[in-house]
């Protein structure tokens, strides 16, 4: 942890020698990212179709982060300044005790939908009555998942109303490991589904997983004591809050600052971010939108804040394995597997959350943000990392953040 203090001020090349110290990489991981991760064309051409090229978001680490009582540096690809500053700001804040994280056994829900019925009630009935038969039938396709503690793990049937009738909804509770899931699920329900049919006598339609993964939820919470953040922090982070319970156009930039931390982590661990949005909001929208992180005041009056959301990650599978950049982001995490990963990514959501939050409600959050991009622009004129944190002061006193003005500093700062 310590080793990562100021690790923002070193240059790219330092930061890489510290990182392969610390996580062990190879000479060839740390030439991967040298080279910017680039996905080769063949391995880019397997992995979509009609592919001309790659697309690059920078990867960075977030410092600070204690979970559970481990340390852990956190990989992040973003294309926006000040979140990977945020995620290890909010962070600090909660030393020396970190957050606390626990995650649920990974189970995904998949689905099949089943229309034409005569008689809905008597489908269904049908379903309990043969259970055991579906179960099984469904857990010879995850035999081979087996050894990894994958199954199925329940089945059930629901009724829903809809404008085209009533339909019967078999739902099937799988438990996927360290795999996000979805091609495991859709084969079962692929393969399930002519028994569904013959069972139930209907016509079955869609075969597939559900990206609303209540039972694969993840819990996170920190402390931020009143002697680090002071007090006026603390009642504008609760003020913040409630506007965010209140009001949904608030709320809908409270959970997208969340997300800013958790998907830039989904994308350096080559995780399907789409399937992370699409759950976390859904999520959000049980019962009515609202925020994804909660918070109070304790005892001793320190702000507590907490976050719970569906996260369905992968730590194997052919997308990571066609990525060296998120095996090598894994490996800088040290995460054991999609649990833990999911447990780093809660706080990382919580931690931009409560970055986000206590900034806007004081200062604002543009000052860190022009300073960031201050930086930059005295990068992109060719200042080293010292001379970029030296023109980026000015840069922000003056608040000129023109590309002329910074190629002048630079012979300023030089001469
Ligand atoms: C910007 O990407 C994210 C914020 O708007 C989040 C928030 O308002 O809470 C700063």
């Amino acid at each position: 942890m310590e080793e990562f203090s100021g690790f923002y001020k070193l240059s790219v090349e330092e930061r890489l020698e510290k990182v392969r110290k610390s996580a062990g990489l190879s000479d060839e991981e740390v030439q991967t990212l040298r080279d910017w991760g680039a996905l080769k064309g063949d391995k880019a051409d397997k992995m979509v179709e009609n592919v001309i090229g790659a697309i690059h978001l920078p990867l960075g680490l977030a410092t600070n982060f204690t979970i559970n009582g481990k340390p852990v540096v956190v990989p992040m690809a973003v294309e926006e300044p000040s979140v990977i500053a945020a995620a290890s700001r909010g962070a600090k804040q909660t030393l020396p005790e970190g957050f606390k994280a626990e995650a649920d056994e990974p189970i995904m829900i998949g689905q099949i939908q089943v229309t034409g019925l005569e008689d809905v009630a008597e489908a269904q009935k049908n379903m309990a009555l043969n259970k055991k038969e579906i179960l099984s039938i469904a857990a010879l396709h995850m035999k081979q998942h087996e050894r990894y503690g994958c199954g199925v793990r329940d089945f059930e049937a629901r009724i829903i109303d809809t404008d085209r009738g009533q339909m019967m909804i078999a739902e099937f509770y799988i438990a996927v490991g360290d795999a996000q899931g979805a091609n495991m699920v859709n084969t079962v329900l692929e393969n399930t589904a002519p028994t569904i049919a013959q069972l139930s006598g209907g016509r079955v339609r869609l075969r597939i997983v559900s990206n609303l993964a209540t039972k694969r939820k993840v819990r996170a919470s920190a402390v931020w004591k009143k002697e680090i953040i002071g007090e006026d922090t603390i009642e504008g982070v609760l003020d913040a809050y409630e506007f965010a319970k209140h009001d949904i156009y608030r709320c809908a930039t409270h959970n997208k600052g969340i997300m800013n931390g958790i998907d830039a982590v989904a994308i350096a661990t080559g995780n399907d971010w789409r399937s992370v949005e699409a759950g976390a909001h859904t999520y959000a929208a049980l019962g009515h939108y609202k925020p994804l992180t909660k918070y109070y005041k304790n005892e001793n009056g320190d702000l507590v804040g907490s976050i719970e959301l569906p996260l369905a990650l992968a730590t194997v599978g052919p997308a990571l394995n066609s990525s060296p950049t998120a095996k090598i982001a894994l490996k800088i995490m040290g995460v054991k597997g999609s649990k833990e990963l999911a447990m780093v990514m809660a706080c990382v959501g919580l931690s931009n959350n409560f970055a986000a939050l206590s900034a806007l409600a004081t200062e604002g959050i543009q000052k860190g943000h022009m300073e960031l991009h201050a930086r930059n622009i005295a990068l992109y004129v060719g200042a080293t990392a010292d001379e970029a944190e030296k023109m980026a002061k000015i840069m922000g006193k003056e608040r000129n953040f023109s590309l002329d003005f910074a190629k002048e500093l630079l012979e300023k700062v030089r001469r």
